[in-house]
């Protein structure tokens, strides 16, 4: 099947890219890492990146702490179409993207938010679901749309808070589901597998080897 060339944009540590690497390299999933960008120079994301021999590239994030001014987002959108990113795979990255970007890649940008959605958006999630007294979270892949964490939820993977947890073992329990599920999502667009009706997303039973890898 022809590789779906995935783009990711990560501000930090890049557990999640790690996952899709290694996914990747095993030849488990139809993603090719096409670019890795990152508004954070010296973010683990990039090193990860290039010693899996992507390309990384560090996009200077201008004046603003979350948003990115329009001369900044379309050097995203540059290095996005220099390298024939398909679908953007955000992963930890924490900068505010604006509607023109989201537009251009309708139903093309996805994220994983670390609670069951629509429970606990937004920032440390893992500490809002454990200080809330929830007795499950997990992790959450969905499209992005213009919200924070609003849009339609592709995969979700629950995992039990424990009496004897902490924030910090609650976020290590989801992070390991984060890890199984955001490569199997990517591999769901690869495989056209996924439609999305309103707010559901809808996934297709597998068929059998398509041609050249079309996609719906
Ligand atoms: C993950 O918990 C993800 O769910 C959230 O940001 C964190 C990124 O971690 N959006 P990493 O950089 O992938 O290790």
């Amino acid at each position: 099947m022809k590789k779906l060339r995935v783009g990711v944009l990560a501000s930090g540590r890049g557990s999640n890219l790690q996952a899709i690497i290694d996914r990747s390299l095993r030849g488990d999933i139809d993603v090719e890492l096409a670019v890795v960008l990152s508004d954070v120079a010296d973010a683990e994301a990039l090193e990860r990146a290039r010693a899996a021999g992507v390309s990384a590239v560090h996009i200077p994030p201008g004046r603003f702490k979350t948003k990115l001014e329009p001369e900044i987002e379309a050097r995203y959108v540059e290095e996005l179409e220099r390298h024939g990113v398909e679908v953007i795979a955000l992963a930890g990255f924490m900068r505010i993207l604006h509607d023109e970007f989201l537009e251009r890649y309708a139903g093309r940008i996805v994220n994983i938010h670390p609670s069951l959605l629509p429970s606990f958006p937004g920032l440390r999630a893992q500490k809002q679901a454990f200080e809330y007294g929830a007795k499950w979270s997990g992790a959450t892949v969905h499209f992005v749309d213009a919200g924070v964490d609003t849009g339609p939820i592709i995969l979700q993977a629950a995992v039990p808070v424990r009496d004897d947890d902490t924030p910090d073992t609650l976020a290590a329990r989801i992070l390991e589901e984060e890890h199984r599920i955001y490569p199997e999502a990517l591999q769901l667009l690869a495989e056209g597998r996924i439609r999305v009706e309103g707010r559901r997303v809808l996934i297709d039973p597998p068929s059998g080897p398509r041609k050249g890898g079309e996609r719906p």
